[in-house]
């Protein structure tokens, strides 16, 4: 097991990285809200064979929660967390508390690009302002080199890469592929909510995002008939909410009318208490 550094404080943040810096240390970022699995840990694992020193960052962060979302209830095994990294060999954790990262003073925001307004910006308004803030506050407290996200939030990576380009970031964003259970479920933190009757209904999502990429591979392009299967799947599914499910261009977002080159299928559902989203490229 390798020596993991905690860090809470910014002040002590800033002076460690120096010290980095001035050993000629490439530094990789896993930004993280905790409840580790094994999809975060495949990022670690990236950051360690792409970069010499690799920080992971856990940190609920508030303002990317509405006001009815689980902001409380979002589980916190730090323990269990720190073992999981310290095993995995990062180097360096982050841990700042809510103070630290949003002193009183603190009343700047960033206004999310125009990618972040469909899809999850539509069901839930104020989230990636909450995730720009608190991203770019991060790649400002550790000067990445590279920072590593998972392919699960589809639309956060391609929020975040276009806030990096339009504000001049010097970090390089890494996208990671989706980490699924051998059922096929994308691993979620809030996946332990689901009880089991949900979990089975759950399985769903991949099954209807396994299904458009056979259409796909078998000739199909109507995109619009494509949506509507995997909209009518879902539900005969018994999800209790489809907030979205559809094929898009993979950078702008942009619902595709016929699939040709690279889309990317994306769906959130509400399962039980759960909402879950999920998501598939496919290239023709
Ligand atoms: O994906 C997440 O866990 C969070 O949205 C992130 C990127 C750590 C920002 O809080």
């Amino acid at each position: 097991m390798s020596e993991l550094r905690v860090v809470s404080s910014c002040r002590e943040l800033v002076s460690v990285i120096a010290d980095y810096r001035k050993q000629g240390r490439s530094i990789g970022l896993v930004p993280t809200m905790g409840a580790l699995h094994a999809g975060h840990l495949s990022l670690v694992e990236r950051s360690l064979a792409a970069t010499d020193l690799t920080f992971v960052s856990i940190f609920v962060n508030p303002t990317q929660f509405a006001a009815d979302e689980d902001l409380d209830q979002y589980p916190r095994p730090l323990e269990q967390d720190l073992e999981k990294l310290s095993r995995a060999g990062a180097d360096c954790v982050f841990l700042p508390d809510v103070s630290e990262m949003y002193p009183g003073n603190c009343t700047t925001s960033i206004e999310p690009p125009q990618v972040s307004r469909r899809w999850e910006g539509e069901s839930r308004p104020s989230h990636f302002g909450g995730v720009c803030t608190v991203v770019l506050k991060l790649l400002n407290l550790i000067p990445a080199d590279v920072a590593f996200f998972g392919e699960k939030d589809f639309q956060q990576l391609a929020v975040i890469r276009q806030m990096v380009e339009d504000l001049n970031v010097a970090t390089r964003i890494e996208g990671c592929p989706i980490v699924r259970e051998p059922d096929g479920l994308a691993m979620s933190s809030r996946n332990v909510y689901l009880s089991e009757t949900d979990r089975e209904i759950a399985l769903s999502l991949h099954r209807t995002l396994a299904s458009v990429a056979e259409q796909v591979a078998q000739g199909e392009t109507d995109s619009h008939l494509l949506m509507a299967e995997m909209r009518q799947k879902l539900i005969d599914s018994g999800v209790s909410r489809v907030d979205y499910a559809v094929i898009a261009d993979p950078t702008t977002l942009e619902v595709v009318e016929e699939v040709e080159g690279t889309v990317v299928a994306l769906l959130a559902c509400q399962v039980g208490q759960v909402r879950l989203i999920d998501n598939c490229v496919i290239a023709r």
